[in-house]
């Protein structure tokens, strides 16, 4: 793989803390070395390493800004139809409900395993053109032993962070014996959709699993060696962070209602919590008080949760600002919880910042600074994407000399 260095960078973002104190490790006129995939060199570009590359390797910044590559940590990409309707009518007054899960249920059984998989690179093209580099897939619209199998299957052909959720809810067809699907999820399900996954999640609510039956969910899916995660208090307060912190899980998702328990206990923890704006921006929920939850300790990160429901977007900008607009946190706390924070609710140390060692996923914007995100929202302000070295997105203006694979995949 080909060395290049990206040069003339006017605001580099690295999320590595500086000795003088600011942690998101902001430098100015720098310069990142790429080398096999990897970030071989990060500092000021008057000291960059000039034996690199060659001219076609030089990447001049103009002065603009580079940031780590997005990481979403919450999405539920594997699904059929979408709910147009519903969103039209819930902007006329009607409130969400996690019963229409079950509409993208009966349309996602329908769909041909190449239709699903059509459908989902769609979105992973989307969400590359917005600096997402890293996604995670949940599954969640089968909840049949074979079609769950098919929804984790399909996901991890494109990225290795795949989530098992087939509690979801509970299917039509058990409606009256939750314990006897819970039995299947944590039996023959598990069985089929662990080999191709890395996490087990639930939704933790009313309407879905109560926290005893969230509860044997997770406590199953780590049996099986997979790692917790939990969607909770999404409707309204409920035991789900207090389940999550105690199983070890390494995030919460949602948290629009929150209790003061339920934030010192994610303070004193090492659970992330994962914001998703954009559920609150179409359900019309409140947003919550992410100046709050950092002020107390809690670690906070930022994902679109791009579901055909409850947030059909996949755009991690609009939703930094949303963070920034309606939910008091600073663009640069809002960038830092959409790739740090990201990284930090999926275990991973090798992707959101930018440092020697790390994946070089990059984002140059077309801005001087990460500001512009929440100062400019709805412009596509991504000019150019890097991932694992390699330049899979451009800009038109940009497009040359790039590998136009135009896919996360
Ligand atoms: O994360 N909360 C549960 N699941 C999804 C919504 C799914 C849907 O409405 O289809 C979520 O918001
Ligand atoms: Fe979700």
């Amino acid at each position: 793989m080909s060395t290049s260095l990206i040069t003339n960078i006017g605001e580099l973002t690295t999320n590595v803390g500086l000795p003088e104190g600011d942690r998101f490790g902001t430098l100015h006129d720098a310069a990142v070395l790429i080398d096999g995939g990897r970030i071989a060199w990060v500092g000021s570009a008057d000291a960059a390493p000039v034996a690199a590359p060659d001219a076609d390797a030089i990447i001049d910044a103009g002065g603009r800004a580079v940031i780590p590559g997005f990481v979403d940590s919450h999405s539920h990409l594997v699904f059929g139809g979408d709910r147009a309707a519903e969103f039209e009518a819930r902007m006329a007054g009607q409130k969400y409900a996690a019963g229409g899960i079950r509409s993208t249920v009966a349309a996602t059984r329908a769909a041909s395993d190449d239709e699903l998989r059509a459908r989902l690179r769609g979105f992973l093209d989307e969400m590359l053109a917005q600096g997402t580099t890293t996604v995670e897939i949940k599954s969640g619209y089968g909840l049949s032993v074979a079609d769950e199998e098919r929804l984790v299957r399909l996901a991890a052909e494109v990225t290795p962070e795949v989530t098992f959720l087939g509690a979801h809810v509970v299917p039509a067809e058990y409606a009256d014996r939750v314990d006897e699907y819970v039995d299947l999820v944590t039996g023959r399900m598990l069985d089929a959709c662990a080999p191709h996954s890395r996490w087990i999640d639930v939704f933790c609510e009313t309407g879905a699993f109560s926290v005893e039956q969230s509860r044997r969910v997770l406590e199953a899916g780590v049996s099986k060696g997979l790692l917790p995660r939990v969607h909770a208090s999404q409707l309204g307060p409920g035991d789900g962070v207090r389940l999550a912190v105690e199983l070890g899980a390494a995030s919460i998702d949602h948290g629009t209602y929150l209790t003061d328990a339920d934030i010192a206990a994610l303070a004193a923890s090492d659970t992330v919590l994962t914001l998703l704006p954009g559920v609150e921006f179409s359900t019309r929920q409140p947003y919550p008080d992410a100046r709050r939850l950092i002020d107390a300790g809690v670690t906070v990160a930022i994902a679109c949760d791009t579901n055909p429901g409850s947030s059909f977007t996949s755009s991690m900008p609009f939703c930094i600002a949303i963070a920034v607009r309606d939910m008091g946190m600073t663009p640069a706390e809002a960038v830092w919880a959409a790739t740090a924070g990201g990284a930090r609710a999926l275990r991973r140390d090798d992707v959101g910042l930018i440092a020697v060692g790390a994946r070089a996923d990059l984002v140059l914007l077309k801005a001087p600074t990460r500001i512009h995100l929440a100062y400019r929202p709805g412009v596509p302000l991504v000019e150019q994407v890097w991932k694992d070295g390699v330049a899979v997105f451009a800009a038109p203006s940009k497009a040359r000399g790039t590998e136009n694979r135009g896919s996360l995949a």
